[in-house]
């Protein structure tokens, strides 16, 4: 079908809550997509950071086709292989921590905040950040600390106040006898990839402990993986009590999870919280098969080996030539903080076969697949590097 008239459909039928840029995506494979018209480009933002593993790996194909053969989704009254084959998995590269299985990062978080308030009963406050981004669920969208995020929507939940990342007197000022959680993304990844530091997190973990609160991170971003380790806390050496994860957990399937200490844990009881599609099978499928791809591939390997060289090259864009004022690297998360608004640069880079993010209207957002090849995202910063140079986006 022409490109023109699949615009047709979705304008006449399709919600347009996106701005969705003109290109179809047809198929993928790796790092690389190829539109309707099969024309490719190389992919350094896929799928929103969901396909770690790059588009449609193998291994992950193959399991899904095999599970869909087998048997698609079982009701979670019923046991299913699959589901706890993937929670030991998962549990076992996060500490322990029992798995509650989602469809979504804003479910995660939804999940983990309604955790937190379940445990920390009567008090219900949470303490979030600035700038931080959980999802588009009310409670996700209480706790994300952008007011855009929640205009035409409240009032939204109450209890959230939310501090400044690094900056401990901002959490100490909001803390009270109501607070029972802390919730941050050690990195955050829509605000531009901005880090906590890790004696921040420490601290945060020290304020927990001290005054019985719950520690959320949302790693929807950061985890599995994408920080060099499994988990991002285990990046930072801090131990939440709760984490959200999303993402590439499963290979591309629309599958989450939030995964807490087994103490915390318990506090979930039949009939305090459900997701029918949770622990899908074919998603838990594919995620076996994910897990077992980014271990045999070693694809963390491949993250921490390209991290200095990513530094160095990325470093020489830094000036008035490219217009980029700084970067900001942790692992395969990495934010190009540009002297201009980068909607016109995004353009450009896909007219040259290159998908790339901006957001926060300035800061090109690259979430490469995790097993990316160093020829190819050489040739991704090339293609970067070119059209930062040339002088027509700074007007954009
Ligand atoms: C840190 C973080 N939390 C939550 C979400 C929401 O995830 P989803 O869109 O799967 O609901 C996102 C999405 O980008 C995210 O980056």
């Amino acid at each position: 079908m022409s490109f023109s008239r699949i615009r047709d459909q979705f304008e006449k039928h399709v919600i347009a809550n996106y701005a969705r840029f003109p290109l179809c995506v047809a198929r993928g494979e790796g790092s690389r997509v190829w539109d309707v018209e099969g024309r490719e480009y190389l992919d350094l933002f896929p799928g929103w950071g969901v396909a770690g593993l790059g588009h449609c790996h193998p291994a992950v194909a193959e399991a899904i086709a095999r599970q869909a053969g087998k048997l698609i989704h079982v009701a979670n009254h019923y046991y299913c292989e699959e589901q706890g084959e993937f929670g030991e998995i998962l549990s076992r590269r996060c500490g322990g921590r029992r798995v509650f299985f989602c469809n979504s990062g804003a479910e995660a978080n939804e999940g983990a905040i309604k955790l937190a308030r379940l445990v920390g009963q009567p008090r219900h406050k949470i303490i979030a950040m600035r700038n931080s981004f959980h999802g588009r669920t009310f409670g996700a969208i209480s706790a994300t600390g952008q007011a855009e995020y929640q205009r035409g929507f409240t009032p939204v939940v109450p209890g959230f106040s939310h501090a400044e990342v690094n900056d401990l007197a901002s959490v100490e000022a909001l803390l009270d006898s109501q607070t029972c959680a802390i919730m941050i993304e050690p990195v955050q990844g829509e605000a531009g990839v901005v880090a906590a530091a890790p004696a921040f997190l420490a601290s945060l973990r020290k304020i927990c402990d001290e005054r019985g609160l719950l520690l959320i991170f949302d790693e929807v971003q950061t985890a599995p993986c994408r920080l060099g380790e499994w988990f991002g806390h285990q990046y930072f050496k801090v131990e939440p009590d709760l984490v959200a994860t999303a993402k590439s957990i499963a290979g591309g399937m629309p599958t989450a999870a939030f995964l807490a200490r087994p103490e915390v844990a318990e506090f979930l009881k039949p009939g305090t919280h459900a997701s029918t599609f949770g622990g899908h099978s074919l998603g838990c499928a594919a995620g076996i098969a994910a897990f077992k791809a980014m271990e045999e591939e070693r694809v963390m390997d491949n993250i921490r080996t390209l991290g200095s060289w990513l530094d160095d090259r990325l470093g020489t864009l830094v000036g008035d030539e490219c217009g980029v004022k700084a970067i900001r690297r942790v692992g395969f998360m990495i934010g190009v903080e540009l002297a201009h608004p980068g909607a016109a640069l995004v353009d450009d880079c896909r007219e040259h076969g290159l998908l790339v993010n901006c957001t926060h209207r300035n800061i090109i957002r690259l979430l490469p697949a995790f097993n990316i090849e160093k020829p190819l995202l050489e040739r991704g910063l090339e293609i970067l590097a070119a059209c930062l140079k040339r002088e027509g986006w700074r007007r954009g």
